[in-house]
């Protein structure tokens, strides 16, 4: 294990309490009155003049009624196209839930994974989901709810290499570019990692495991539910996912710095969908117990 990160509490805040506040309260009242199943309709969250909610305007969203999520659907089971091409899974699932809540319409925008970060940064998105890690770094550039999942990153290798945890830095890994996984591994030894000279990172998390399929690498490094679905779907070439846990990390959704409002009012949904069970019942259409 390299590194535990320890950002659960530092990312939860105090937000939880806002929850009893004026926001989680209108968060919730406003689902009536808005336009969850009305899209397109002006939302009450903009308390504009139109809008009859009873509530005072509690936050404002990047478009009128809409609550835009930038993602980058490259990570089963959490964000992943269907076959027509549309954005499903885990964050997919509860962030409809939390924009039905504060009757919003979800809009996702899939990017790529630094561009999603970016987006929520600079305000092009309201929130930002994709198995987010709460990093330091990314601390001191948004703002994170709760934490909803944790995660694990590990190492996947091809059957029958000698690579292992402790032999990782004398071989080159894949990863996908912009993740904690390429930002660790390629740290200084210092710092826990192996160096630049042997990450690579790749513009997907599928593409990195392609290498590895390819003999371009010879380990990629990426969170656990991810590398069960690309072990499972490159079976032919027989991968396998070393024992034992590279990092620990905590997922948050990430919102631009300061918008308490939107911030009080997303925290307040996720724990209400903690609290009635609509989260775990999300989590269990996608992740079956092994
Ligand atoms: N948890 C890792 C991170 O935050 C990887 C997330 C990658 N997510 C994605 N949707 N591609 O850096």
């Amino acid at each position: 294990m390299k590194k535990i990160l320890a950002f659960a509490m530092a990312a939860a805040m105090t937000l939880s309490l806002a929850a009893c506040g004026g926001n989680g309260g209108s968060a919730s009242s406003n689902k009536g009155g808005a336009s969850a199943s009305n899209p397109g309709s002006v939302s009450g969250s903009q308390g504009g003049s139109s809008a009859d909610a009873s509530t005072p305007a509690a936050f404002t969203t990047v478009e009128a009624g809409k609550l835009h999520m930038s993602t980058n659907a490259e990570f089963p089971p959490y964000e992943m196209l269907d076959d027509a091409g549309n954005p499903i899974g885990i964050d997919v699932e509860v962030a409809q839930a939390i924009a039905n809540k504060l009757g919003l319409e979800l809009v996702v925008d899939d990017m790529g994974f630094d561009a999603a970060l970016l987006a929520v940064q600079n305000g092009q998105s309201d929130i930002a989901m994709a198995g987010i890690t709460v990093s330091e770094d990314r601390l001191a550039k948004m703002d994170f709810t709760d934490s909803y999942a944790t995660g694990v990153q590990v190492v996947i290798v091809k059957e029958g290499s000698d690579v292992t945890m402790d032999n990782l830095g004398d071989h080159m890994i894949g990863t996908q570019m912009g993740t904690t996984g390429y930002i660790y591994a390629s740290d200084t030894p210092d710092n826990g990692g192996y160096g630049e000279d042997h990450v690579i990172g790749y513009e997907t998390g599928a593409v990195a495991v392609q290498a590895l399929v390819n003999g371009q690498v010879d380990a990629v490094i990426i969170d656990n539910l991810p590398a069960q679905s690309y072990v499972e779907a490159n079976a032919a070439a027989g991968l396998t996912i070393l024992e034992g846990t590279w990092v620990e990390e905590d997922y948050a959704i990430a919102l631009q710095k300061g918008n308490t409002e939107l911030m009080a009012a997303v925290n307040g949904a996720l724990n209400e969908l903690k609290a009635d069970g609509t989260f775990q019942g999300i989590v269990d259409k996608y992740i079956t117990a092994d």
